[in-house]
């Protein structure tokens, strides 16, 4: 096996505690994705990636939201516009760091709605 992933959904409420009920909402998270150490740096990482972006949108979610291990998060910032959550886990000596990625396409909504 070269590398594997999985997928769930959690609460928004579960990242942001003091968020209003109303606005509390389902969101996609990348529980697990790792490549085999021998078969790293060869595009693996991003072709499933690529895979799990185009679902997410085919599925309507608007956030992904994963806890990345503390020397990767530049790889999913630089190559996937991934934004870290909270400053705090930049600081604290934390082995992860909570990113999430925005998938509202602004160009998409002009094009096709009217406001
Ligand atoms: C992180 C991981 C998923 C990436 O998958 P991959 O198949 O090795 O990555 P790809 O081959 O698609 O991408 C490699 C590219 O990313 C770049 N890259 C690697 N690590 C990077 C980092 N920390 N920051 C920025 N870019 C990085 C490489 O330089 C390479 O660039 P190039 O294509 O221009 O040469 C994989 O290395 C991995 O499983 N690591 C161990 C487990 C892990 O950390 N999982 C993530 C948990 S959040």
């Amino acid at each position: 096996m070269i590398g594997y992933y999985t997928l769930r959904h959690t609460a928004l409420s579960s990242l942001l505690p003091n968020i209003n009920p109303d606005k509390d909402k389902q969101i996609l998270d990348i529980a697990r994705l790792a490549i085999a150490k021998p078969f790293q740096g060869n595009g693996y990482g991003t072709e499933i990636m690529h895979t799990i972006l185009h679902m997410a949108v085919q599925f309507n979610e608007r956030y992904i939201v994963l806890d990345a291990i503390k020397d990767v998060w530049h790889w999913y910032k630089e190559r996937f516009r991934f934004e870290h959550l909270f400053d705090q886990d930049l600081i604290d000596d934390t082995p992860v760091i909570t990113l999430l990625l925005d998938l509202y396409d602004k160009e998409l909504v002009e094009q096709y709605y009217d406001e």
